[in-house]
């Protein structure tokens, strides 16, 4: 497809940016729905947000996609944000829209991230009334517990730091399962929201194999390599596996529906993550 008067333009935020998948991804999402625009990487120092923001919505950019180290700080650069971004406390989506009649463009923040592990689990598991263990207490594991709780699952969480996973256990009523306590765990999902595992440390594994029968599905947000140690041990376990690039790929769906209001197709979406991951 062929820049020309009428591109629309997104992007994403981020910094460092240059490892995102998201241009990939977005690019060939929009290619293969038909749309005439462009998905740019846009490498933002955090002093530089509220001026890129604003000059973003100045250059009539349609729709960002906002990543670390910057979806909390972007919460101050936006005129409205949905009620389930505000409870999380981070943005991970903005929306540019003027209103019919309405001359100022107003900036609209959305999370799309924990309807992407959701959108993945959903697959395997229906989460209402199921159990899930969340290894680890970051920002990832931030959005993954939060969904399951909307969902509908009991989530237990451990983390090498305790208080951490604890303040996390507490935050959304969950339950935080200390090390020792991990042997005697039963549960529906297993998800892994560490880095442990990720290149060049592939042979590293979050949880003792050992215990990897003690779940049905076990769900790895670690996409390089695409298959993780844990998810090789799990699939040796009996468990059902869902690979890092499921989640990537569910909330970008998600994104460009906020953005276009149409459904990407699922295929092309992982293909083009399938190819950028080939290609490094
Ligand atoms: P992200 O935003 O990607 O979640 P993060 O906020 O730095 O990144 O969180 C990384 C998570 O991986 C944390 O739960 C971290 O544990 P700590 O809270 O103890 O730091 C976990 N993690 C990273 N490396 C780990 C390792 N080698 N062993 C166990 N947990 C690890």
């Amino acid at each position: 497809m062929s820049i020309n008067g009428t591109t629309k333009l997104y992007g994403i935020l981020g910094h460092p940016v240059a490892h995102s998948m998201s241009p990939a991804m977005h690019n060939a999402a929009l290619a293969g729905m038909g749309i005439n625009g462009v998905y740019v990487p846009m490498d933002v120092q955090p002093s530089d947000l509220v001026a890129a923001v604003t000059g973003l919505r100045a250059l009539g950019f349609i729709g960002l996609s906002v990543t670390v180290p910057h979806k909390e700080a972007v919460m101050a650069c936006i005129d409205e944000i949905d009620p389930v971004a505000e409870r999380i406390g981070a943005v991970n989506t903005l929306l540019f829209r003027q209103r019919p009649g309405e001359e100022k463009v107003t900036v609209r923040g959305f999370n799309t991230d924990w309807l992407g592990s959701n959108l993945a689990l959903a697959e395997k598991i229906q989460l209402a009334g199921s159990r899930v263990l969340v290894l680890g207490a970051g920002g990832a594991a931030k959005g993954v517990c939060f969904g399951l709780v909307e969902a509908g699952a009991e989530v237990l969480i451990t983390n090498r730091t305790e208080q951490k996973g604890r303040d996390l256990a507490d935050w959304l009523g969950c339950t935080f399962i200390s090390a020792d306590q991990l042997g005697s765990v039963r549960a529906d999902a297993l998800i892994n929201t560490t880095s442990v595992g990720m290149n060049p440390y592939a042979e590293n594994i979050a949880l003792d194999p050992g215990l990897l029968e003690n779940f049905k599905v076990v769900m790895d947000i670690v996409y390089a390599p695409l298959q993780t140690r844990l998810l090789r041990e799990a699939a040796q376990a009996g468990c059902r596996i869902i690979d890092g690039l499921a989640m990537l790929q569910f909330q970008a769906a998600v994104q460009l529906k906020i953005w276009t209001g149409k459904q990407p197709s699922s295929d092309v979406l992982r293909q083009a993550l399938l190819d950028e991951l080939a290609g490094r």
